[in-house]
């Protein structure tokens, strides 16, 4: 297709990035990554149970094919994921020689707090520079809890204090990383705040947090562009870098399953999307990325288990053919 580069549309302001799986490097589906994107996110093969799915034995050759890929073509690699609640393998929480599940002993502290120095460490020295940017800590903020934190396994054996730590190895480790700080639904309020209290309260502390990724996985009817805006806005003031990580903009509501997607819903999202990228422009001076996560509409996770959405998030449809979606970001006048 001769259309223009989404990479060349937004050169000068931010990063075009994508979540991809290793069968995305071959055929059209690389073509199609390589003509519009310029930075890439391991939708799965970074996360820790991929890499060290047994204490001490690392799985490389996923991520190394990635980082090659991404060199090989010129594109950043955005590094995801360390401390999550999710992606762990099932020995990470357990003792070592007992097998029973970590407790919040001294000891058993210690345990975990050597296996994720040793983890990030590991990792991100093999790639240094060629990974320049990581999610440290991933959604690790729970407004449902009465003091704001998700109580994850990483919680009750360490207390609050694991999501410092995480970014004091990081920090360590590759010194001139950009270390990140992850999660979703930053574009409300409810979340915002706290996820911006808790960031400012890191940073006073020293603590090294460079920036902030908003995953954003959105639908055209919440939140509102302008909601978006005022989330970024707030933000900026903590003087570190944004990215947008995990954008999708789905078109079914949370709420309502749709069964099939109309050619009418494509052409709003397109306008949502068109919309949303004039936002993400006019904050271009600290959003350093915009990462949707996936490619092409047949990739994304919105399709699969728990959300079982007939979705078409992307800008490209199952057949790699641009949408509505695209043409609202290309031209977003
Ligand atoms: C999802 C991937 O898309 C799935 O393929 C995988 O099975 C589970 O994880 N927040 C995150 C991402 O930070 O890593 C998640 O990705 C989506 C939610």
């Amino acid at each position: 297709q001769d259309i223009p580069s989404l990479k060349d549309v937004y050169q000068g302001k931010f990063l075009i990035g994508a979540a991809v799986k290793t069968p995305h490097l071959t055929g059209p589906v690389s073509e199609l990554l390589g003509k519009h994107f310029n930075s890439i996110t391991a939708e799965y093969q970074m996360k820790w149970s991929n890499v060290e799915p047994t204490e001490g034995k690392y799985s490389w050759a996923d991520s190394d094919r990635l980082v090659a890929y991404a060199k090989a073509n010129g594109m950043m690699v955005r590094g995801h994921t360390f401390v999550w609640h999710q992606g762990v393998p099932g020995w990470l929480f357990n003792h070592p020689v007992t097998g029973a599940p970590l407790t919040n002993s001294p000891a058993d502290q210690q345990i975990l707090l050597n296996r994720m120095k040793t983890h990030i460490t590991t990792v991100m020295q093999r790639y240094g520079d060629d990974i320049p940017v990581w999610d440290i800590v991933n959604e690790a903020i729970d407004t449902k809890q009465a003091d704001g934190y998700r109580h994850s396994r990483w919680y009750e054996i360490l207390g609050p204090d694991y999501i410092a730590k995480a970014f004091e190895y990081a920090h360590a480790a590759v010194p001139t990383a950009k270390l990140y700080y992850n999660d979703y639904e930053t574009e409300f309020t409810f979340k915002a705040v706290p996820v911006y209290n808790m960031l400012k309260d890191l940073i006073a502390r020293g603590v090294p947090v460079s920036g902030i990724g908003h995953q954003m996985h959105l639908t055209m009817f919440n939140p509102t562009p302008k909601q978006v805006d005022d989330a970024l806005n707030l933000f900026a003031t903590l003087g570190i870098d944004q990215a947008i990580t995990e954008l999708d903009v789905g078109v079914s509501s949370r709420d309502l399953a749709l069964p099939t997607v109309s050619d009418d819903l494509l052409v709003q999202q397109g306008y949502y999307y068109k919309r949303l990228y004039e936002v993400f422009s006019a904050h271009a001076d600290d959003l350093v990325s915009v990462t949707t996560w996936g490619i092409y509409d047949a990739q994304t996770w919105l399709r699969g288990w728990p959300m079982k959405r007939a979705e078409a998030p992307r800008f490209f449809d199952d057949d790699l053919q641009a949408k509505p979606a695209y043409w609202g970001v290309v031209d977003p006048t």
